[in-house]
């Protein structure tokens, strides 16, 4: 199995620049998931780590091997495209060994290695059909199983999962990711949407506009947003950002909200805050937040309800802000009630405004 390294990757399209300077190592065996807005540069990385298209400057390394000029036939990758277009014309069989024929394989070794594939993925009794006979899922796994064949190394998905069904979706998720693990193989997955590469990967990149922003496991990126791109990409609904400004009352920082004065020397943090000049952002995720009906930090006019099932969104308005919180289903709360608001003072963050920046612990 590989290491992959990205060192230094620029890539120009004209006078847009898609790739700002790529660092990045995907450890062996690892799932790997690049996050990020629409053009941000995601589809790019992936296929230059497949060889597809070049960088302008920077390297790959597979390993110790710089591949940065090898074919995409030559770094052994198994890819999955969002349209996995199968040929329409083939059966799932022949789908799935026509990489395998190409390479001028025996009969006898594709054969073993078509069944190897399709029991693990589940559709042996499928063999004979042909992709318009199979559902979304199958083909999707059809699909896997095509880039699987040919034992690759490293395997490499865009968007796979965007053509199904929300349902189909949630499941192939627990499935690609059962593959990934069974097979043990370096994978780099590329979505835009951040609760899949929450749920699926090891490690995942938040990238914009061709930076990469943080690398991390899900939980750390969720717990400790290192800017204020990632904490409002990262977590849905979105963390809850409000500017203030820092005051001293009684040698105490205080931070200014404008709706409220928010007590901040009980934060762990605090110390850092005694330097700090300028404005800061307070970010607080929606599952920090309670509403009551007698007590809390501030009150709220309640302005849209959104139950989910087992909680629900509320939104609420104080003075011009909007603040989502993500309540119990079994509180009462309607449209235009008046709420009592808590911040869990543990779960808040801190960013610097001008810089951009998380404000450490
Ligand atoms: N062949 C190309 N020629 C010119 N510009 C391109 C080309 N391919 C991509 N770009 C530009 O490079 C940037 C990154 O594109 P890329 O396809 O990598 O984004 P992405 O993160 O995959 O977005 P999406 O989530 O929409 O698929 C975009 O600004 C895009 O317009
Ligand atoms: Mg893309």
């Amino acid at each position: 199995m590989v290491n992959i390294r990205i060192e230094g990757v620029i890539k120009r399209y004209g006078d847009n620049t898609a790739l700002n300077g790529i660092t990045l190592e995907v450890h062996d065996k690892e799932f790997m998931s690049l996050v990020g807005p629409s053009g941000c540069g995601k589809t790019t990385l992936l296929r230059i780590i497949a060889g597809l298209i070049s960088p302008d400057e920077g390297d790959i390394y597979f390993d110790d091997n710089r591949v940065t000029e090898i074919s995409p036939q030559d770094r052994n990758v198994g890819m999955v495209f969002q349209n996995y277009a199968l040929y329409p014309h083939m059966s799932t069989y022949d789908n799935i060994s026509f990489g395998l024929r190409l390479k001028r394989v025996s009969k006898d070794q594709v054969n073993r290695r078509v069944q190897e594939v399709s029991e693990s993925l589940g559709i042996s009794h499928l063999l004979n059909r042909k992709p318009k006979e199979l559902s979304g899922g199958e083909q999707q796994r059809v699909a896997l199983g095509r880039a699987l064949a040919r034992s690759p190394e490293v395997f490499l998905m865009d968007e796979p999962l965007s053509n199904l069904d929300a349902k189909l979706r949630v499941y192939m998720r627990a499935e690609l990711k059962r593959i990934q693990k069974d097979l043990d193989i370096t994978t780099v997955y590329v979505t835009h949407d951040q609760l899949e590469a929450m749920a699926m990967s090891d490690r995942m990149s938040v990238m914009n506009k061709g930076d990469i922003h943080q690398t991390d496991t899900p939980i750390n990126i969720y717990d400790h947003p290192e800017n204020l791109f990632v904490a409002g990409f990262i977590g849905s609904p979105p963390m809850n950002l409000f500017e203030g400004n820092i005051t001293k009352k009684a040698r105490r920082n205080v931070l200014d909200l404008s709706w409220y004065n928010l007590d901040l020397s009980t934060l762990p943090r605090h110390r850092q805050l005694d330097e700090f000049e300028g404005e800061l952002m307070i970010g607080i995720r929606p599952d920090d937040i309670t509403i009551d009906d007698v007590e809390g930090m501030f009150k709220a006019k309640v302005t849209l309800v959104q139950p989910l099932g087992a909680t629900q969104f509320v939104h609420l308005s104080v003075g011009d802000k909007l603040i989502t919180c993500n309540a119990p289903v079994d509180q009462r709360v309607k449209v235009g009630d008046d709420k009592f608001v808590r911040f869990d003072t543990r779960r808040i963050h801190l960013f610097n405004k001008k810089k951009e920046s998380r404000i450490h612990e």
